[in-house]
């Protein structure tokens, strides 16, 4: 009886590792695929947070295993974009973290003034919400007709929705109030037209973005810019791939170009510090020195 005993809770002690390791095998034989077959490369994605949403993208599509997945998505494009849709996290907000927006129209914006022409890149722009927001700045701060912006992400269905402009009206309460603590300094309404349920932004917002599939894991620089916006993108990333993607940026920012990060990142341990200074080192604005 004690022997039987032993023997169950050494067996269910044992299982959780053993079906980890299986897991892994069976993730890592997925990115592989995906990366061979499609080109997109999320092996350097941090794995905590990627094997939480690839068995929750398991569990949604009331599949059995990440083997079963694997076989799907190899076979079906259709069930690859869902999976991208599921690995890409959408999430944003107009005028996000308001006080980065104060600081840049502060700090940033009278640098900008100098220039004759501003090139802006927002990396991983999801939906748009922060790319119409840089917009607005600019426009009210009379930069936007001599500025380009280029929007940029690996999700095509979120590209899509940033091109459209069009929002849910629900959110026009939260992104007015950001747009106040930001400093903005008109009605926020001033910037929308309501339909029904949702709100188009003014289509003379959109006239200097240019909106473009870019994957930071596989894609090259694309051109030289005054400003890089990368925010809440490189927390999804391991090491080897942020200090891959500051390298991109080093290579694609002018000097005495900007930076911008999210709230919980940092330049530090980029394996770029060295070429940084920080313009405001609370809201994560860096300027490029070398
Ligand atoms: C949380 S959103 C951030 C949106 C916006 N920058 C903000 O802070 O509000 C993260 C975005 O990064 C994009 N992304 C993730 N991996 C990417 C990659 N390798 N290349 C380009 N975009 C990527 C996702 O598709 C998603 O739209």
């Amino acid at each position: 009886m004690s022997t039987g005993e032993t023997t169950i809770s050494e067996g269910s002690f044992d299982e959780k590792p053993v079906q980890e390791e299986r897991e892994q095998i069976e993730i890592d034989l997925l990115l592989e695929g995906i990366h061979r077959f499609y080109g997109y490369d999320f092996r350097n994605y941090a794995m905590p947070s990627l094997r939480r949403r690839i068995l929750h993208h398991v569990d949604t599509e009331h599949m059995n295993s990440i083997s079963e997945l694997q076989h799907k998505v190899l076979h079906e494009r259709a069930a690859f974009k869902k999976l991208v849709q599921s690995l890409s996290i959408p999430v944003t907000e107009m005028f996000r973290d308001p006080s980065l927006f104060k600081m840049f129209r502060e700090k940033v914006v009278p640098l900008l003034r100098t220039y004759p022409y501003i090139r802006i890149w927002h990396a991983g722009c999801s939906t748009g919400e922060e790319v119409y927001s840089m917009a607005i700045l600019l426009h009210e701060e009379g930069l936007y007709e001599k500025s380009r912006i280029y929007a940029t992400d690996m999700n095509e269905r979120s590209l899509q929705q940033a091109k459209e402009g069009v929002y849910g009206i629900e959110k026009m309460k939260l992104y007015t109030k950001n747009y106040m603590e930001a400093g903005g300094t008109r009605a926020f309404s001033e910037y929308y037209t309501a339909r029904y349920n949702s709100v188009m932004l003014h289509p003379y917002l959109r006239k200097n973005i240019i909106f473009a599939e870019h994957n930071l894991a596989t894609d090259r620089s694309f051109n030289e810019f005054n400003v890089i916006f990368c925010r809440n993108v490189m927390i999804y990333f391991n090491d080897e791939l942020r200090r891959h993607v500051h390298g991109l940026f080093h290579e694609s920012l002018s000097r005495l170009g900007v930076l911008v990060l999210g709230s919980k990142e940092s330049i530090h341990f980029s394996g770029y510090s060295e070429d940084y200074e920080p313009m405001d080192r609370v809201e994560k604005i860096y300027r490029k020195l070398k």
